[in-house]
């Protein structure tokens, strides 16, 4: 290999890392110790917690964001013609999904911030949202504004999720839903939704005239074989927009970059475009990364294919009451521990003991989801190793 995804980065004390993940002296890391009822986060904690890699970036990104602090001026800065190029090209190049640079409206707040984009000018207050539960978290990108999640509960046949589209039809059919979120592929699920199944979805949505804003930023991110679909591409831009990003791809979501890809005129008129305004890093990093990193992004997965093969080969030896299957897409785990036969306390305690710090899974389904955890495989595999021997001790 090329780029070293086993080396250990210290980002929980290096004074430039400000890592939402890592650090303890953030006000996110207070609020996690709470959460996970600790006083104080343990300071051998392993953290999979959030979709953030602990591999350090392409280098042709980091040499990018040099070249951009070395210029030395940091005034206000707009994308030259060349971004939505490179967006465009790596569409193309690495998807055949063809689309023109006026397509692309780049948000420099990140995904969650386009996402609340597209709900404001798509939908009116009281309107629903649908999403296929269990779903990444999009409460707060639809309740502040006064919309109403909608949840369509997803058919689980041990731990393999599928669409249930007599619920979906339902969901449809109802006037105030306006919106369906897709994930493609799907968090906390890892799956991939096939030709097949997007042209159902896209069918029950579009005889109900419900827009359908497809969540393409973990889209780079499969498992060796697996062909991963832009639902745009498949269904055709009318009615239709995708949400994509370099943040999960190529590791750098601090730099909160993300594009709007909308070639329906009508969606495009009722838009809310605001300015095509960026921090100079952001803009630098996307153009390095779209044109120059596809090596970087193919190393990767073949590095998160080894992972996820470990934690598969773990769970069912060390941990073989837990229900999982092997994600297709993205690089999360998405483990029921109902097997174990736990309280949801006993639970909790067993999992704290082991200092892992993962998600909890009421944050992507809150009635059904308190037995379920969310693992982001994104660390070196000598830590991989730790958690499961630490899982191993106490199950
Ligand atoms: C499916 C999905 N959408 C959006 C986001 C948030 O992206 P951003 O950091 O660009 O707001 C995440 C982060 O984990 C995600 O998994």
């Amino acid at each position: 290999m090329k780029y070293d995804f086993d080396a250990v980065v210290d980002r929980a004390h290096d004074p430039y890392s400000y890592s939402m993940k890592w650090r303890t002296d953030s006000s996110i890391g207070k609020l996690m110790a709470e959460m996970l009822g600790y006083d104080e986060l343990p300071e051998d904690r392993l953290c999979f917690q959030t979709a953030d890699m602990d591999f350090k970036c392409a280098p042709e990104i980091t040499e990018a964001l040099i070249k951009t602090a070395e210029h030395g001026i940091f005034g206000y800065s707009a994308p030259p013609a060349a971004y939505n190029e490179a967006v465009c090209h790596w569409f193309s190049t690495r998807f055949g999904w063809n689309f023109a640079p006026e397509s692309v409206f780049l948000g420099a707040a990140g995904t969650h911030e386009v996402i609340a984009t597209c709900i404001k000018s798509y939908t009116e207050p009281g309107d629903g949202i649908i999403v296929l539960l269990p779903s990444y978290n999009y409460h707060m990108d639809i309740e502040p504004i006064g919309r109403v999640m909608a949840g369509v509960q997803m058919i689980n046949d041990r731990g393999y999720y599928t669409v249930d589209y007599e619920a979906l039809k339902k969901a449809c059919a109802v006037p105030e839903n306006k919106m369906i979120i897709l994930i493609q592929p799907h968090n906390p699920t890892g799956r991939v939704f096939t030709e097949e199944e997007i042209l159902k979805i896209g069918e029950i949505c579009r005889r109900h005239d419900v827009i359908i804003l497809s969540d393409e930023v973990h889209i780079d991110i499969a498992r060796k074989g697996m062909k991963v679909l832009p639902v745009m591409k498949v269904l055709g831009p009318k009615g239709v927009i995708s949400a994509t990003a370099v943040n999960k791809t190529f590791n750098v979501a601090g730099l909160a970059m993300s594009n709007l890809i909308v070639e329906d005129p009508q969606l495009i008129e009722k838009l809310d475009k605001g300015l095509p305004i960026a921090t100079p890093f952001g803009i630098s990093a996307v153009i390095a990364a779209y044109t120059k990193c596809a090596p970087w992004v193919d190393e990767l997965n073949e590095y998160l294919d080894r992972l996820i093969d470990y934690a598969m080969e773990r769970f069912a030896k060390d941990l073989p009451k837990v229900t999982i299957t092997r994600p297709e897409g993205t690089y999360v785990l998405w483990a029921d521990f109902s097997g174990y036969g736990l309280s949801d306390d006993e639970l909790d305690e067993r999992l704290k003991a082991t200092h892992i710090i993962i998600g909890d899974g009421v944050m992507f389904d809150a009635e059904n989801g308190r037995q379920f955890r969310r693992f982001c495989l994104t660390s070196p595999m000598s830590q991989v190793k730790e958690a499961f021997d630490r899982l191993a001790r106490v199950f």
